[in-house]
């Protein structure tokens, strides 16, 4: 059992989840900040060989500082998810230089326009969400598949979010990608049941990150005054159901969109 020493919190789940991801590959889209940062984090102390996939280089760097402080061993790769030929060259070099990847958590994402309505919204804009949220998602599951299925396992995870269940005023562009998410998932997930690779969503309410830090602060206040528990998720929260969805515990949960709302999702 590795123990990052240092922390009491670290020190208390290693104890609890002995390198649940020993052996194991694990790339992060969106890794270089926020949620992804903080999931890749749990992953490294848990076992897993991090690679980090995120357009934005400074972040980047700044994240593999935190990664060396916490003696988490991490790659990079800089790259966009909505261009395939980038992911697809990502996955394959992820491949030939670890030999492998086990688990794939696609949190990379944009908020696009807040606190507008859909009259007011420009197609430009729909279609910049649109091509990072969907499409993106779309390029970034295929080509995980492609890079899991000749080892007969694999765990990939894409970040929806409450928006795309429920709808929120205000952000049409975002609330109608992060649907399309849930379907691409559910679809997905029933492609490659008997495959070894299993393919979830995880819907979470307002979580504090510089992704909210861009949103209208009515809008912020707007979702966050729907969480039945009056509080906003925490990164840990995230970080702990995102990591079981891809242990290799979860083995029979495919096509599904966990909740992580504090009570706002009905269903
Ligand atoms: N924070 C929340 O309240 C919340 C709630 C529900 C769902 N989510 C979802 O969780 C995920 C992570 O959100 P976050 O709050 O950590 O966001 P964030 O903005 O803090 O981080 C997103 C990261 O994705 C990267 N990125 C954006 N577009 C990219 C592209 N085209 N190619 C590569 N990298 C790109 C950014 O550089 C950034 O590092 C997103 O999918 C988001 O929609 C977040």
């Amino acid at each position: 059992m590795r123990l990052v020493l240092g922390s009491w919190s670290s020190i208390i789940f290693a104890l609890m989840y002995p390198e649940r991801f020993k052996n194991q590959v694990a790339l992060v889209t969106g890794g270089a900040q926020g949620i992804g940062m903080t999931v890749a984090l749990r992953l490294g102390r848990e076992g897993a060989h991090i690679v980090l996939l995120d357009r934005n280089a400074d972040a980047l760097a700044k994240a593999v500082e935190v990664f060396v402080a916490q003696k988490v061993p991490v790659s990079t790769i800089q790259g966009d998810i909505a261009n395939e030929s980038e992911i697809e060259h990502a996955m394959e070099s992820v491949v030939s230089q670890q030999g492998r990847l086990d688990v794939v958590v696609h949190c990379a994402a944009i908020v696009g326009p807040t606190n507008t309505p859909l009259a007011e919204v420009k197609v430009e804009d729909f279609d910049q969400v649109y091509e990072v949220n969907l499409r993106g998602s779309m390029i970034v599951t295929k080509q995980a598949l492609k890079a899991m299925l000749p080892n007969k396992y694999g765990r990939i995870l894409l970040l929806a979010s409450i928006a795309g269940k429920e709808g929120n005023a205000g952000m049409s562009p975002y609330s109608s990608t992060k649907a399309g998410v849930i379907g691409l998932v559910k679809s997905a997930g029933k492609d490659y049941a008997e495959s070894g690779v299993t393919i979830n969503a995880l819907a979470p309410a307002v979580i504090r990150t510089p992704m909210v830090d861009e949103c209208h602060p009515d809008q912020v206040k707007y979702m966050t005054d729907k969480i039945p528990m009056k509080r906003c998720g925490t990164l840990d929260e995230v970080a702990a159901i995102a990591c079981w969805i891809v242990s290799r515990e979860a083995g029979f949960n495919t096509g599904a969109t966990f909740d992580l709302s504090g009570g706002r999702a009905v269903y």
